[in-house]
Parts: C-alpha cells; structure tokens; sequence
C-alpha cells in the first residue's frame, strides 16, 4: 500500500499525473525557487517529469518524494521529500518547498514533522541532512525550530541566478526527533 502521512493542517501522499497542474501552478513562482535547483521557469513538462521521477525513486528505495496535500481541498500544495539515500550508513536529504499562499501557517513544519517521522520510524534511517542556501532565512528558522543542529557552511558552494552563495548543512539524528519530538 502506498504511505499515507496523516496531519492535522496537511497530508503527505505520493503524487501522480492528475497532481501536475497544481505542483506546476505553484512550483512556476520565482520566490519559491530562489533558494532551490528546482528550475524557473516551471513548466508542465518539469512537473510531468518530476512525477515519473518520484515514482521511480519509490519503487527502487532510492528516494521518497511526497506531495503536501491540503486536508480541505485535496490540493497538492507543496513537496517534500527523502532524498540521496545512503542506504549503508541510513542516511538521506530532507528537501521540501510550498506553495507561496500557504506560507506562515505552520504547514510546512507540520510536513517536516511527518516525514521525519517516517524516516526514523517507519524506514530506519538514522540522520536526516538538510542544505539551505545563504540567506534563506526562513528554512534556517524553521529547522533550528525543528531541532536541527548546524554542521557547517560550504563557503560559496552554490552559484545560482549569477551569484555565489554559501550553503548551510544542518542535520538532525534519530535520538534528537525522539528527544526533541
Ligand atoms: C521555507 C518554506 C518551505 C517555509 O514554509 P512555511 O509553511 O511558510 O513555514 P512554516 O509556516 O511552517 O514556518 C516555520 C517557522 O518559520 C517562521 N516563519 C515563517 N515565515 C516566516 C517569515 N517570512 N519570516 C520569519 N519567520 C517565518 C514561522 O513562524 C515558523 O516558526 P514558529 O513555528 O516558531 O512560529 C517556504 O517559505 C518555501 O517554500 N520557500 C521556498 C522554498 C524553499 O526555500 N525551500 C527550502 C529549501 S531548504
């Protein structure tokens, strides 16, 4: 059966072809891509894409992309997902961005939440890695709130819309969600 993380404000459930048009209207938006590699702009065909991707990635284990669906409408507003999984050492990437009308309704917190908790609980791993790009203020705020511990910067490891920007390496381990809750 497919995974089905359950919230209160959202759910987390794997996207499909009918999904393309909400990720594309709400991927398509330059302040959500400013600190992302997801390109801009966003087409149809990148969301058509990203899907088969993520169907692929579920289906080998190598990656578990989720659409964050809005409880009222169904909507997929959002992604998140588990990315770079080293199997071996039981770790993986947190990767997440929503839709701009959503923002600052404590949505993407709740998402981060469920998919940490899958990941420890229900996949096994072990440490989750996080990598913002400098200044992204908020995913900064928004997992040292989590309990995210910061690693260390990769000084101008980024160069995106013809800047060089630093890039932030949080993570947290399996003992601090337990801890942290
Ligand atoms: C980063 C992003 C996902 C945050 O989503 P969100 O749903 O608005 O975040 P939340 O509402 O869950 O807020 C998380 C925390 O940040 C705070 N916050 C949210 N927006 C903020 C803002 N503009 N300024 C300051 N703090 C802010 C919230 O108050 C909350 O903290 P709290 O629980 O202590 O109150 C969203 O802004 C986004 O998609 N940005 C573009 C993509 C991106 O940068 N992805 C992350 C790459 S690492």
């Amino acid at each position: 059966m497919e995974p089905f993380l359950k919230g209160t404000k959202v759910n987390l459930r794997r996207v499909h072809r009918a999904d393309a048009i909400s990720i594309q209207k709400y991927a398509n938006d330059p302040e959500v891509t400013r600190f992302l590699f997801t390109p801009y702009p966003y087409t149809l065909e990148h969301a058509y894409e990203f899907i088969k991707i993520s169907h692929r990635m579920h289906r080998k284990k190598s990656g578990f992309p989720f659409g964050i669906e809005h409880k009222e409408t169904r909507e997929i507003i959002g992604l998140i997902g588990l990315y770079r999984v080293d199997t071996l050492h039981k770790n993986a990437e947190v990767g997440f961005w929503l839709g701009r009308d959503f923002w600052g309704q404590g949505i993407t917190k709740e998402a981060v939440r469920l998919i940490l908790k899958y990941a420890f609980e229900e996949i096994g791993f072990y440490r989750i890695l996080a990598r913002v790009m400098h200044p992204n203020k908020v995913s900064l705020y928004l997992l040292e709130s989590l309990g995210f511990k910061c690693e260390g910067t990769m000084r101008k490891a980024i160069f995106k819309d013809g800047r060089w920007l630093d890039f932030i390496w949080f993570a947290m381990l399996k003992e601090e969600f337990l801890e942290f809750g």
